[in-house]
């Protein structure tokens, strides 16, 4: 039986293949950080953490999932725990460093992208820990053939919240 390990839990896939992920976590998992915008891969809503790549869980169907590791907004603190060895103690009500740095900067306004835009700063900040403005920017682009969208514009929020959690990442290395 095919399966996917989500948010470090084993599932296995008992939906038909070309499912999309987003429906699975969804409707069957019951993970409804991923948010359904466009369904075309053109607004980041549904983004979630595939083997550490952003993703968009609106087009990917399960089947083409056998073994993959799957993370959603959901399981940003814990993946974090995992990759820094916090101790099961310091876990409680712990967040990722992108969340507390959302926070600390009053980032959404309606919210409804910041799903996405969460999970792209994770992507970005585990493998550019120090990224630059341009760097950063880019990331969040609203062109080309992976955009990420916020009608409520956002941005600048975003920009200086990637940036420091940044600073809140190097703290814990
Ligand atoms: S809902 Fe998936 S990219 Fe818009
Ligand atoms: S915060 Fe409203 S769409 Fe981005």
């Amino acid at each position: 039986m095919p399966a996917i390990t989500v948010n470090g839990v084993r599932h296995e896939l008992t939906a038909f293949p070309d499912t999309p992920l987003l429906y699975f976590l969804r409707n069957d998992l019951a993970l409804t950080g991923p948010q359904f915008g466009c369904g075309l891969a053109q607004c980041g809503a549904c983004a979630v953490l595939i083997d550490g790549k952003e993703e968009r869980a609106c087009i990917t169907p399960v089947g083409t999932l056998d073994g993959k590791d799957v993370t959603t907004l959901e399981g940003l603190p814990n993946r974090w725990a995992n990759q820094k060895h916090i101790p099961a103690d310091e876990r409680h009500e712990l967040l990722h460093p992108v969340q507390q740095a959302w926070i600390t900067h009053q980032t959404p306004q309606c919210g409804f992208c910041q799903n996405g835009m969460l999970i792209k700063a994770t992507e970005l900040l585990e493998s550019n820990p120090s990224p630059t403005p341009a760097e950063i920017k880019s990331a969040f682009t609203t062109s080309g053939l992976s955009p990420m969208l916020c009608r409520c514009g956002t941005y600048k929020a975003i920009f200086e919240a990637v940036q420091h959690a940044a600073t809140l990442m190097a703290q814990r290395s």
